[in-house]
């Protein structure tokens, strides 16, 4: 496995889910990672327990859809830990709106909102960071559904998703002369509680997308993020990296 050693990190959505095993699997691997959330109960909980593990990790109150409440996680991150190389933007929230019952004061401005926004302005409050450190690395969480408009998933999250995935590319264009690395993985559906957001029937669907018939694990998901992170992918940027299980983009 790769080592972290000394790197500075913030994983955005943390409390739980994919976000809190990448923040344990990035600080195991011994870089020191702030955990961002707005749901500062379940932050606690998960903070503590990583903390008694021994692991290298404070928690930080972010509510994405606010760059005042991102800017100054990012900026007691970096205080904390003396700079910041790492961004992982995972939060997320799902949309199951039909195309039909789509509302745009609704669904469809809350899931770009965080989706979308939070990961473009998580990135930017984060640059000034990013490009003193010798290794910046901004990592985006899409989906399957921002490469094929979604099986179940609604039109809100496959835009934001897809938007994910072209600010991925651009920035990755634009931060290159800082050798900041952009790069996004594309998990399939994945055993979390953002599952809850469908019916069983609508997630057996989506496994029979998935050629090898399963969802994914959140660890997998998190493998992808620490290779993303590590020095030995310094020569990759404007990545999709699909955890998927096989899924077919068609
Ligand atoms: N689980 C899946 O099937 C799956 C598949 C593809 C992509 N993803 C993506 O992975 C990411 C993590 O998803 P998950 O399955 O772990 O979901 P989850 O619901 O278990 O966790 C999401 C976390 O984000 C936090 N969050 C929500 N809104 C926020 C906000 N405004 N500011 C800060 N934090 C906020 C929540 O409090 C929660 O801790 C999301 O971006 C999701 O779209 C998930």
């Amino acid at each position: 496995m790769f080592s972290l050693e000394g790197k500075k990190a913030i994983v955005t959505g943390a409390a739980r889910g994919i976000g809190k095993v990448i923040a344990e699997k990035i600080a195991e691997l011994g870089a020191s990672v702030s955990l961002a959330d707005v749901n500062k109960a379940t932050l606690d909980e998960t903070v503590n327990g990583l903390k008694s593990k021994g692991l290298k990790v404070i928690g930080v109150i972010m509510d994405v859809r606010d760059n005042n409440s991102i800017r100054q996680a990012i900026e007691e991150t970096a205080s904390a830990f003396g700079g910041l190389d790492i961004i992982v933007n995972n939060a997320g929230i799902l949309g199951t709106s039909k195309i039909e019952d789509m509302q745009r004061d609704g669904e469809w401005n809350r899931v770009l909102d965080v989706n979308l926004s939070g990961t473009f302005f998580a990135s930017q409050a984060a640059l000034p960071y990013l490009k003193k450190s010798s290794a910046g690395r901004i990592i985006n969480i899409s989906s399957v559904t921002g490469r094929n408009g979604g099986f179940e998933g609604s039109m809100s999250y496959a835009a934001s998703k897809g938007g994910v995935i072209a600010i991925t590319r651009g920035m990755a264009r634009h931060l290159a002369p800082y050798k900041i690395t952009v790069n996004a993985v594309c998990p399939a559906a994945t055993e979390t509680d953002i599952l809850k957001g469908y019916t069983p029937q609508q997630v057996e669907n989506q496994c029979k997308n998935i050629l090898l018939y399963r969802l994914g694990k959140p660890e997998e998901i998190a493998g992808a993020a620490c290779y993303l992170a590590s020095d030995e992918a310094a020569f990759v940027t404007g990545l999709m990296l699909d955890i998927n299980g096989g899924a077919y983009f068609g």
